[in-house]
């Protein structure tokens, strides 16, 4: 029989993260502080995030970082996760291609996100803090973190963007289990969504918003942090776990990708099982094309500018060098809401700008179909995120199929949806739009992008 499944003893949980930041030719740009436009040092952050995670968003020096022992032990809660040939989808699509993926869905609360949420708030927990607090757009996020913050028995507060909030009350009911207090944003109960509401009280949210809303939070609460779930340097860093497991996964069927594909919110899975692949296109010149699929409402890495920008919509938030549609962008309401956010991550834009990404857009029709065939081949109901990742899979093995290459394609399959059968419903009914942006919206979230000297 074929081997499918390719698995690793929790024993060959790495021990250490890759930080490609060491060993990137051109460092990303300094993250500016906001009033000054001067860099952004350590002590700055320790306000904003625990003083590890600042450490380690600013750390371009050391390529391998220390997993906690602690942190490996809540790994082996469900890591490490599978490596598994698509054989269904390929024969499907009756491609030469091999076609793999690394599950992330498998963990306990459905998503790659746990992997960052338990670092974030074990290093929160060893610092005395008491209080957490995020933002979610799906709620995959706000989930983990609910989750991980019940681990080591901090509070948490999560502000879940609006629309996803009425969308998806499953992943609502989910972190109230895990035991936070969930919001939706904009809310009155914050200054920044006081804001918004009074101008715009029908306003949606979008994640720019909720971070803002979290931060103040985090600003105003004793003893409390905020947490990121993507686009910052240490989100990446704790998902390269996704990766170094890949690779070596990769090893036992014998193979080595020719394309790396994941789907794009800020960057946290496409970082994760990218980096430790690129690692060898760096160091060794190993070609190995590395594709983020963005939803074509969104399209920050397509069509976006390479600008310094805030990472909050209120502008709490360092000047990160990020490709951005613009911090006050307000993206159409799809269901793939982990992808409705305005940036790309330092790194990853810094990695775009020396063309070692590519990038491709995708119509929420288009993620669904794709997303459609492989539940019916492969058995497993992806999340409408993971379906840009799919459709993009999809479309690069029909092209195998006319030029008859066998080319070894990976993507991450970064969550289920599970808690997104309304939205496969609603796809099946026929009442989804595909999502694009017009010039003129793209033309008018850009108006807001600070001018950095
Ligand atoms: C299942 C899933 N995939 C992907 C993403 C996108 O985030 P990122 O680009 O940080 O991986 C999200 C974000 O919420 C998500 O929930």
């Amino acid at each position: 029989m074929k081997q499918k499944r390719f698995l690793l003893p929790a024993e060959e949980i790495p021990t250490h993260w890759y930080n490609i930041q060491a060993e990137m030719t051109t460092k990303p740009r300094p993250l500016l502080n906001p009033q000054t436009h001067e860099p952004v040092k350590e002590e700055d952050l320790f306000p904003i995030f625990s003083q590890e995670a600042s450490r380690q968003e600013l750390n371009q020096t050391d390529a391998w970082i220390e997993i906690p022992e602690e942190v490996r032990r809540l790994y082996s809660y469900y890591r490490t996760t599978p490596l598994v040939r698509a054989y269904g989808l390929e024969e499907a699509l009756d491609t030469p291609a091999h076609i793999y993926f690394k599950d992330e869905s498998v963990s306990p609360v459905g998503s790659h996100k746990l992997n960052s949420a338990i670092p974030q708030a074990y290093y929160c927990k060893q610092e005395g803090i008491t209080n957490v607090t995020t933002e979610t757009g799906a709620g995959q996020w706000g989930t983990a973190l609910a989750y991980a913050s019940k681990l080591f028995g901090l509070e948490c507060a999560v502000y879940q963007v609006k629309v996803s909030y009425e969308q998806k009350p499953y992943r609502r009911g989910m972190m109230q289990v895990f035991g936070a207090q969930v919001t939706p944003s904009p809310s009155m109960s914050t200054r920044a969504g006081k804001d918004i509401l009074t101008t715009d009280p029908q306003n949606n949210g979008s994640l720019g918003t909720a971070i803002s809303e979290a931060i103040e939070l985090a600003r105003t609460t004793p003893n409390c942090r905020y947490t990121l779930g993507s686009v910052l340097n240490h989100v990446a860093l704790h998902q390269s776990i996704i990766g170094l497991e890949a690779e070596k996964q990769m090893e036992l069927a014998g193979e080595y990708p020719d394309t790396v594909i994941a789907c794009f919110g800020g960057g946290s899975n496409f970082s994760g099982i990218a980096f430790p692949f690129m690692r060898h296109t760096i160091k060794e010149g190993k070609k190995t094309r590395f594709i983020a699929a963005e939803p074509a409402s969104c399209p920050k890495l397509t069509r976006g500018h390479f600008a310094y920008d805030y990472g909050d919509e209120a502008g709490y938030t360092p000047l990160i060098p990020m490709y951005t549609l613009g911090h006050k962008f307000q993206p159409a309401s799809i269901h793939a809401g982990g992808l409705r956010y305005h940036g790309a991550g330092s790194i990853v834009s810094q990695l775009m700008q020396d063309g070692l990404i590519e990038a491709v857009d995708v119509g929420q029709l288009d993620s669904f179909r794709a997303g459609l065939l492989f539940a019916r081949t492969e058995g497993i109901v992806p999340a409408p995120e993971s379906c840009h990742a799919i459709a993009e899979t999809i479309r690069l093995a029909k092209e195998c199929r006319e030029t008859g290459k066998e080319e070894v394609i990976l993507f991450n399959l970064s969550g289920h949806g599970m808690l997104d059968i309304n939205a496969y419903h609603q796809f099946l009914s026929g009442s989804l739009t595909n999502g694009s942006l017009s010039e003129e919206e793209l033309a008018q979230s850009m108006v807001d992008i600070p001018i950095v000297k």
